[in-house]
């Protein structure tokens, strides 16, 4: 079991964001991640698609030998853990967006939230926002076709930057000093971010805590894989390969071969 890769999934190229962090976290172990892109965006979808969704992924997980599924998106999360949890008999480690470390953080008092409208409306996250909403004011923006740009790679256009100011200006005028990245896709945009927050805002992802959390779950279910070796990475999306490879090659990180699958 210990040498089983970690397997990630996701609605699309979004996870690779986590898949990045897990990497550089754990350099031995190997991956193996799903891009759901066929059915991207998530979000748009009823509940019960996405578990069916999320359980057809995990299978092919553990017909890859996974021995721990982190489930790299937040609506999949949301809408699938549980019942995950209940079905197959290995670690998952879901996503939800970061709102304990900005709220702990944030001297404003006033922290911005970027999510798809899938994730701002699930319970998890209300209950989230009531236990911080006391301390701070949570201000919330849906990310309207974000994931779809995303998914088709199409981050060069200079109109994407004015669109990202348009949709963050107000939450920066009422005094943001960080700004959530709920939704794995959108760290891909954080260098286009960067350019149009002004310097005091911080950007949040949760990429490295859930990196964190894999390295204490495989740690405590005694999963770890021989520190020695050098990971292996291959990934299978029931899209186009070519596009999830330009991805991956944006983000850096580890080679790993990337093919097509029907899934
Ligand atoms: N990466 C997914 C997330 O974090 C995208 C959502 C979707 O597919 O709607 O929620």
């Amino acid at each position: 079991m210990k040498a089983g890769p970690i397997g990630i999934f996701d609605s699309g190229v979004g996870g690779l964001t986590v898949w990045k962090e897990v990497t550089a976290l754990l350099p031995w172990e190997d991956t193996v991640y799903l891009a759901d892109s066929a059915h991207a965006p998530y979000g748009e979808k009823p509940p019960e698609a996405i578990l069916q969704r999320s359980l057809v992924c995990t299978r092919k997980l553990m017909d890859f030998g996974a021995k721990m599924v982190i489930v790299a998106c937040n609506t999949a999360t949301t809408n699938a853990i549980a019942e995950l949890r209940r079905q197959f008999p290995i670690p998952f480690i879901g996503i939800e967006p970061a709102i304990k470390p900005a709220a702990l953080q944030s001297a404003s008092g006033t922290i911005g939230v970027l999510a798809t409208r899938g994730t701002l409306a699930s319970e998890l996250f209300a209950r989230t926002s009531r236990s911080y909403g006391a301390q701070i004011r949570i201000l919330e923006q849906e990310g309207e076709d974000l994931v779809a740009r995303i998914e088709a790679g199409t981050l060069e256009q200079p109109e994407l930057g004015e669109k990202l100011r348009a949709m963050l200006q107000p939450m920066v005028d009422q005094g943001m000093d960080h700004l959530v990245l709920g939704c794995t896709h959108y760290p891909f945009l954080t260098p286009i971010l960067q350019t149009v927050l002004p310097p005091q805002v911080r950007i949040v992802d949760c990429g490295l805590p859930v990196a964190r959390q894999a390295l204490a779950v495989l740690e405590r279910e005694d999963l770890l894989g021989p520190r020695e070796e050098t990971g292996e990475h291959r990934f299978w999306t029931n899209a186009d390969p070519v596009l999830l490879d330009r991805m991956r090659a944006r983000l850096g990180g580890p080679p790993g071969t990337v093919a097509a699958l029907d899934f």
